[in-house]
């Protein structure tokens, strides 16, 4: 653990530019200075730095933080590894507060099992090179499948040795405990090794340590399985590993996109061709560990299935759950029963790369294409069919992808757009139903599904169709929760009356509190129940606190509200008489948060007035005295209060 004291040490001394610096080519450009982003691949430089703020915003990717987040992002680091980082860089000594026993223990445990696979890895490669039948039986196989020697070694490939238990003997001369081979599994139960007469490939982590083996049979005719595999241990876990990350992340990020094959094999074949971006799933289907740490690297994954319709048609399935993590998915079909390996070797780098650029199609058409062609003209199947495309667009989150989709599956499946419409709103209310009826289950609270007004919705990141072209989502809420919550992130801390002790959040805060339930946008209001949390514990609220929020979508967000000061939504500034002139909160946050404040105010005020005018409108039909009475007494007061503030506004914005 780093004392909280060096944390903050590190966090203050970094300055981002000269973190960045070391890896990308900044220009300054005014008070910023700007590069070629190196989260993603791009020709024209929208990587902005700036110094004054301490942080990085890319505006190509969205990536963006302060300098301990460029060197997770970059170095795929957890956030101490960065801090230590940082510290070496800038010569600050981290003296760490004792682990308690039992975590020294889990660490040096850990620490020994890679120590142990580092040995058994070297092993087996220099069975491979240094010995008579490694090099007559695994040299000669790989060679034969087209494997360069600097390949081999790049792959730790290996061999395993036929004879019972040559490993364990020398593992154990050497020292490593017979508890850890097994634990690994290299040696058996019966202290026999467990890959025998098999070439190994070695399976590595994100920083490349080894963690895994798998062992490809070599003889021909038996009826042991082709490939056998280490258990999973504490250091690995089959479902959040892809074979090939490792030596594939650098290239994903450059290009955008991931390659997905199912073999070892097509890993190693196609990163020797100079097709980098490439992954395994071993074989088995995908899973969501495994889709969220390709989404770390890019949100594009290109799956190349061998050819072979009813093993594809058995992988479609779960790739429903890819589209609801927001990832565009292409497909590609690789032809004549071959798998990606083989056909590359058939024919050639070049023609393989333009087939899959040529081939690779959108994963829903693909989808609808393929059961399609089953179905040939059958009613009752191409209803079946209906209703599992609708399901698989419903999960799409962008509501624009999804009208997309729409369109071109009623154009594929010759149906009318409405029909399409129509059931795919209803699938996207089911989700949304479920998704909400998990998380009563989980909160154990009740949420209404469709807010009074009617209104957006619960899940802000589930619209239902049809999109309204040329529009953002934000609505004229959210624009100006968006603008407190900017006000709260920037300048929360700072001083609003210096005579009275008062924070701006304080006087955010206080005036908003009975309005606090009535944001549009969840992530706003977090930000103001979160200032709300740390003005009760008396703790500090400064923009660092948030930009190095423990949750990252908070993070990210606060780095936006502090890059973007002047965001008008589009239309906004014809239709609202109310906006203010923005300052720079840091230049005038005290004018800003007032004229700020009482627009917000103003416009929860009339939606308010506006929902008791409804009300009024109902309880007049049914002529119930006191209520009637009562809601007119709510509306007088209402527009006092809305009376008030325009007058105020009027003072201080509309000039
Ligand atoms: P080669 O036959 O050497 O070209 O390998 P391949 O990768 O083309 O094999 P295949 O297409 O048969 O299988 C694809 C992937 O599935 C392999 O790379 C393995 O990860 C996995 N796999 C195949 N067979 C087995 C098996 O018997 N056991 C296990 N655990 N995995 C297997
Ligand atoms: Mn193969």
């Amino acid at each position: 653990m780093i004392p909280q004291k060096t944390v903050t040490e590190i966090l203050e001394t970094a300055k981002i530019e000269e973190v960045v610096q070391d890896f990308v080519n900044l220009k300054r450009r005014g008070v910023n200075m700007i590069g070629l982003c190196p989260f993603h691949h791009e020709k024209t430089p929208s990587f902005t730095v700036s110094p004054t703020k301490n942080l990085f915003k890319c505006f190509g990717c969205g990536k963006g933080g302060d300098p301990a987040r460029f060197i997770m992002e970059h170095e795929n680091l957890a956030f101490p590894e960065a801090l230590k980082y940082l510290a070496r860089k800038y010569r600050i000594e981290i003296k760490e507060i004792e682990l308690t026993p039992e975590a020294v223990a889990q660490q040096q445990a850990e620490e020994s099992l890679y120590i142990v696979n580092e040995f058994a890895r070297q092993f087996y490669q220099d069975q491979l090179f240094t010995t008579d039948v490694g090099r007559s039986v695994g040299l000669n196989y790989f060679k034969e499948r087209g494997f360069r020697e600097e390949t081999i070694k790049k792959f730790g490939l290996g061999f395993a040795p036929k004879d019972g238990a040559v490993f364990t003997e020398k593992a154990t001369k050497t020292g490593y405990k017979l508890d850890y081979l097994k634990k690994l599994g290299l040696t058996s139960r019966y202290d026999k090794d467990f890959f025998r007469n098999r070439v190994m490939f070695t399976i590595h982590n994100l920083s490349g340590k080894p963690i895994a083996f798998a062992g490809r049979i070599m003889e021909k005719d038996v009826k042991a399985p082709k490939y056998i595999n280490s258990p999973e241990t504490e250091i690995y876990t089959k479902s959040k590993i892809l074979y090939g990350t490792y030596l594939a992340k650098k290239a994903i990020r450059q290009l955008d996109e991931c390659i997905l094959v199912e073999g070892y094999t097509d890993v190693i074949s196609l990163h020797q061709a100079g097709i980098e971006n490439v992954v395994a799933s071993s074989g088995t289907s995908l899973t969501e560990g495994q889709i969220s740490l390709i989404k770390r690297f890019t949100p594009n994954i290109k799956i190349l299935y061998d050819g072979d319709p009813a093993g594809v048609k058995a992988a479609l399935r779960g790739l429903d759950m890819v589209l609801e993590k927001d990832m565009n998915v292409k497909v590609v079909l690789i032809p004549d029963k071959e798998d990606p390996d083989s056909y590359l070797q058939k024919v050639g780098a070049t023609a393989f790369q333009e087939f899959i650029d040529q081939k690779a199609q959108d994963f829903i058409l693909f989808k609808t294409n393929l059961l399609l062609s089953e179905v040939k003209g059958d009613p009752v199947k191409k209803a079946g069919l209906v209703r599992d495309i609708v399901d698989s667009i419903a999960r799409v989150p962008d509501p624009f992808k999804r009208s997309f989709y729409v369109k071109e599956c009623a154009r594929v499946m010759e149906l009318e757009e409405e029909v399409l419409v129509t059931e795919t709103n209803k699938a996207v209310k089911q989700i949304l139903q479920k998704r909400q009826f998990d998380r009563q289950k989980q909160e154990g609270t009740q949420i209404n599904i469709v807010p009074e007004d009617g209104e957006g919705s619960a899940t802000p990141d589930v619209e239902v169709l049809p999109p309204q072209p040329g529009r953002q989502r934000t609505t004229g809420h959210e624009f100006q929760e968006r603008d407190i919550a900017r006000i709260l992130v920037a300048a929360g801390g700072e001083m609003y009356d210096e005579k009275e002790g008062i924070s701006v959040a304080e006087y955010i805060l206080s005036n908003i509190e009975e309005v606090l339930e009535d944001f549009d946008n969840a992530m706003y209001q977090r930000i103001a129940r979160e200032c709300l949390q740390l003005l009760t514990n008396n703790e500090k609220i400064s923009p660092q606190y948030f930009i190095s929020h423990k949750e990252q979508e908070i993070s990210s967000l606060a780095v936006d509200l502090l890059y973007s000061p002047y965001e008008y939504s589009p239309g906004w500034e014809e239709r609202d008489l109310y906006l203010s002139s923005q300052k720079m909160p840091d230049e005038n946050f005290t004018k800003d948060s007032v004229s700020s404040l009482m627009n917000f105010k103003l416009r929860k005020i009339i939606r308010l007035c506006e929902k008791n005018q409804q009300r009024l409108k109902e309880v007049q039909a049914t002529d119930d005295g006191t209520q009637l009475m009562r809601l007119l007494k709510v509306q007088a007061r209402l527009n006092e209060i809305r009376n008030d503030l325009a007058k105020q506004l009027g003072t201080v914005v509309l000039k």
